[in-house]
């Protein structure tokens, strides 16, 4: 089975095809940062926008990259949730259409479930059961992954995700949009013990997260620098750092104690983080767990992650009618 995947539901434009045989046969992922560098911060409307503008050439490249024909196509996958509205409908309407057109099923994928499996299209890859830590810009959760569809949400922020936490810290240090990889750069510079900062909700049992009070800690240290260096700035992007990491682990290691599961998958932006590849290595070699990652590119915004997660589905026999909808909320 062949599937075309689309995902649009923030600001990056992915399409991909996945051969269920063949596996990856062509992705691109087309990234607005330049687009919204000048605001701060994602546009929800400028997002759609350039969605509209870039999905269907982008569509076109990966087909001729993939060496696919229209017919070779039997099924489409897009993000049919959660995100920006109006970035989802693009995605959403076009992928039906297409499917509408080539006479072949489409499947709506939750966005969470594609970063979930992402780590699948990578050798050697994850079976079913595993523990799934997910850290995006949007999400931070331990989820038990038992099949395909059977998701069991075991903790999660209560308030900011990691990722979001990264990019305001880095907004409060005055560093520019993306900020989680322009902190992680910042923080290669940084000396870990010059500050301090807390580990939240590592002392109570529990498996959920809270990062909105280490940003507001952050936010304090720096404004009680009274002739902050490039150093001071550094070392300080590098405590916030280690405090994420070293939370993170923590729950991991904990999650993964309570479940008895073997196998433990990154997933999501934040995954992109070296320091935390590095870290969580480090913890399953310790308790004999094995761990997985998607590569860099593939633990952001992609289409390939949808693809995957569309063939997987529509392989069970999962497909919809012509109506569709996109969800911005969507619990997983
Ligand atoms: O999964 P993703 O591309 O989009 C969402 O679904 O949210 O994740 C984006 C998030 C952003 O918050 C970004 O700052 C963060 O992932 N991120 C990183 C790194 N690369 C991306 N955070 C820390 N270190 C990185 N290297
Ligand atoms: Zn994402």
């Amino acid at each position: 089975m062949r599937v075309l995947g689309i995902e649009t539901s923030c600001d990056e434009t992915g399409v991909a095809v996945y051969d269920s045989e063949q596996g990856l046969l062509g992705h691109a992922v087309y990234s607005q940062i330049e687009l919204h560098a000048q605001y701060g911060g994602v546009v929800p409307e400028l997002a759609s926008r350039d969605h509209i503008r870039k999905l269907i050439p982008l569509i076109k490249t990966v087909l001729n990259e993939s060496h696919t024909q229209a017919t070779e196509i039997n099924g489409v996958a897009y993000t049919a949730g959660p995100g920006l509205i109006g970035a989802l409908l693009v995605g959403a309407a076009v992928g039906k259409s297409l499917a509408w057109a080539w006479q072949v099923p489409a499947v709506g994928i939750h966005h969470m479930e594609g970063h979930l499996l992402a780590a699948m299209l990578e050798q050697p890859a994850p079976t079913f059961p595993f523990l799934a830590l997910l850290v995006s810009g949007g999400h931070t959760q331990l989820v038990e992954v038992a099949a395909l569809g059977q998701y069991t949400v075991l903790g999660e922020s209560v308030d900011d995700a990691a990722g979001e936490a990264f990019d305001k810290t880095a907004k409060i240090l005055g560093l520019g949009y993306p900020g989680g990889p322009a902190l992680a750069r910042l923080a290669e510079q940084g000396y870990a013990d010059k500050f301090n900062f807390p580990r939240p909700m590592t002392q109570r049992p529990g498996l959920d997260f809270s990062f909105s009070g280490l940003k507001t800690c952050v936010l304090t240290t720096w404004q009680a620098q009274t002739d902050p260096t490039e150093q001071t700035r550094a070392d300080i992007a590098r405590a916030f750092e280690e405090a994420v990491i070293d939370t993170l682990a923590i729950k991991c290691r904990r999650a993964l104690q309570q479940t008895g599961l073997k196998s433990l998958v990154v997933a999501g932006g934040v995954g992109a983080n070296q320091r935390l590849r590095q870290r969580l290595l480090q913890l399953t070699k310790e308790i004999g767990v094995a761990v997985y990652y998607p590569r860099p590119l593939f633990c952001t915004d992609n289409g390939a992650m949808i693809a995957y997660a569309g063939a997987l589905h529509l392989a069970a026999g999962h497909q919809e009618s012509l109506a569709f909808s996109a969800l911005p909320r969507w619990p997983l």
